[in-house]
């Protein structure tokens, strides 16, 4: 029989931790409305995909379980994933958050302005002057970076060396870390520098083919 010492030793180990905050975040964001929150185009058969993704109701659970306020988000696209995000903002933090999105190219001027609050970049995230706009944009470490933008293994690594270096964000989430052998690579390698702090959220977040990975930094 396991002792109940033991029983809450397993409870507290981060793995067990990051696993329950997960499964919670997930609980939490099924309950949010994120339905003007739509993925937008896409490179896929589906050229435009009009309603919210499963991990946006987790991204959004996440920023409200762990009541979260400072986010870089890096791969805007059509801003679905940032606005679930905005979405998980508690009311009283609103107005003190700071929500920064990346990416290369603007889209969806319109949906973006039912988020005033949120700070958008147009530039390529590994080029140094885009760099510091986005580095200078937070006064303070953050709270969570979001990488979603190019699903191969230098560019991920390099945005998390410039980033998560600079910035020291207590989590980090890395979307698509099962689609690609690189990815998977990249994944592996950040299993064994976090160990039980690296959770693999891709059943949680419904992302079971493509991956879904949390890390908790510190
Ligand atoms: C998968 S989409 C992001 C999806 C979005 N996060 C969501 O979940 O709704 C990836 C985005 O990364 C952007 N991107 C690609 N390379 C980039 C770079 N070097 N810097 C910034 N953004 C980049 C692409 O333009 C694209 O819009």
């Amino acid at each position: 029989m396991v002792s109940v010492t033991v029983f809450k030793d397993m409870i507290k180990s981060p793995e067990t931790d990051l696993s329950k905050i997960c499964e919670r975040a997930m609980d939490i964001g099924m309950e949010l409305d994120l339905s003007d929150c739509p993925y937008g185009e896409t490179t896929g058969p589906c050229s435009f995909i009009k309603r919210p993704t499963s991990y946006y109701f987790f991204l959004a659970g996440f920023v409200s379980l762990l009541r979260l306020k400072s986010i870089l988000e890096i791969g805007t696209n059509y801003g679905g994933s940032i606005m679930a995000i905005s979405k998980g903002l508690h009311p009283d933090d609103i107005k003190e958050s700071r929500l920064v999105t990346i990416d290369i190219i603007r889209k969806n001027e319109e949906g973006f302005k039912g988020y005033p609050h949120i700070r958008r970049i147009e530039g390529d995230s590994l080029d140094g002057e885009v760099a510091r706009r986005v580095i200078n944009s937070f006064d303070k470490e953050v709270d969570l970076i979001y990488l979603d933008a190019v699903h191969e293994y230098e560019h991920t690594k390099r945005n998390l060396d410039i980033y998560a270096d600079k910035l020291n964000p207590r989590y980090v989430v890395l979307d698509d870390i099962r689609q690609c052998d690189e990815m998977r690579r990249l994944w592996g390698e950040l299993k064994c520098e976090f160990g039980d702090r690296a959770f693999d959220a891709s059943d949680i977040t419904i992302r079971k083919g493509a991956g879904f990975g949390v890390i908790k930094r510190k």
